[in-house]
């Protein structure tokens, strides 16, 4: 009998799952694998929702975004009975191998879930947070920062017309890689990163006023979140007590999460969910599938989480939003 693996997509959607299921399916059965397919990410494992994939089931899907196959964020996979269910239902399907897509919530799930079961478990990076180590950028991350800045250029016309500050939240949970992308690639005055705190408001509105008296009369000032949508509004109260008026928020939200893929999204979708079938024929398991400067690397789950820190924002482009926005 062929061997089996299996798919999923789990967490946020990221445009580009799309692409990497299809790269999954069509490279495993061209290497000789009977491929399955599993909704609704790891819950599905649980309620096993798993089903034969053919090459024709991932037609036309490479341009689409969110996931054909669905996904959730599943509360009872935290538990260990959860995680004993889905490991049974992989054993009653004869599953040698799980390739599941998410972000960091998913891989933690996939730690335990070897703690039950012992097929081979491949991760690949699928979040528009881009905050996972082993990988330069996630599947979704360029996507997502072209979806912001096609917004904040449209909020820039209006700012400029009606002479106003915008703040805008942008996504990103705790990681600041669309914040920083998007203010750089947008033009925006100023960033807030996830770190900042609100005793940090002065130094903020100092700066409006400084672009004031050097004659600017509107500005886009990008907000990242921290950890929750919403946060913007409470800089933006602190604010006002410096004196900031007549400004607006918007926040950007799940639009971000949403549409087509890039290229660069398909390319790397694609190279890595093939790269995933090569690293379960190598025997590989424990790992995620990731690209590190130009070369395909396979990093342990772990270190996706533990190593965060190795993957810093680029500083020089930190240092010149100061004097790009004289
Ligand atoms: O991890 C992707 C992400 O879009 C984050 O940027 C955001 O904080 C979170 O998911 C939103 O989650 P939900 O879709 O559950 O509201």
């Amino acid at each position: 009998m062929a061997k089996r693996i299996a798919v999923l997509t789990s967490g946020g959607d990221a445009p580009g799952m799309n692409a990497a299921i299809r790269a999954i399916v069509r490279v495993g059965i061209a290497d000789g694998f009977e491929v399955f397919g599993v909704r609704h990410g790891l819950q599905g494992l649980i309620d096993n929702e798993i089903f034969q994939m053919g090459p024709r089931d991932v037609s036309n899907i490479i341009q689409r975004g969110g996931t054909i196959l669905h996904t959730a964020r599943s509360k009872e996979f935290m538990e260990l009975a959860g995680r004993q269910k889905a490991a049974d239902n992989l054993r009653k399907h004869k599953i040698a191998g799980l390739l599941a897509i998410g972000g960091d919530g998913t891989f933690h799930g996939l730690v335990e879930l070897a703690e039950v079961w012992d097929g081979q478990i491949i991760g690949l990076p699928g979040t528009i947070d881009n905050d996972l180590y082993g990988t330069d950028f996630t599947i979704g991350f360029d996507t997502a920062i072209n979806t912001a800045l096609e917004s904040i250029d449209r909020l820039r016309d209006t700012a400029e017309s009606h002479e106003r500050l915008f703040l805008v939240e942008v996504m990103g949970r705790w990681a600041g890689y669309i914040a920083l992308d998007v203010t750089i690639a947008g033009g925006a005055e100023q960033v807030i990163l996830p770190e900042f705190t609100i005793e940090q408001c002065d130094k903020i509105a100092l700066e409006l006023k400084k672009g004031r008296e050097r004659g600017k009369t509107s500005g886009i000032l990008i907000v990242s979140e921290r950890g929750k949508e919403g946060g913007v509004y409470e800089i933006a109260k602190e604010l006002e007590k410096f004196g900031a008026k007549g400004y607006r928020v918007s926040i950007l939200g799940h639009i971000q999460r949403g549409g087509s893929p890039t290229a660069r999204d398909r390319v790397l979708a694609t190279k890595l969910g093939a790269y995933a079938v090569k690293l379960f024929e190598k025997g590989q398991s424990g790992v995620m599938a990731g690209e590190m400067g130009g070369k395909l690397v396979a990093i342990p789950l772990k270190d996706t989480w533990t190593r965060k820190n190795e993957k810093p924002l680029d500083e020089f482009l930190l240092e010149i939003i100061e004097p790009l926005s004289i």
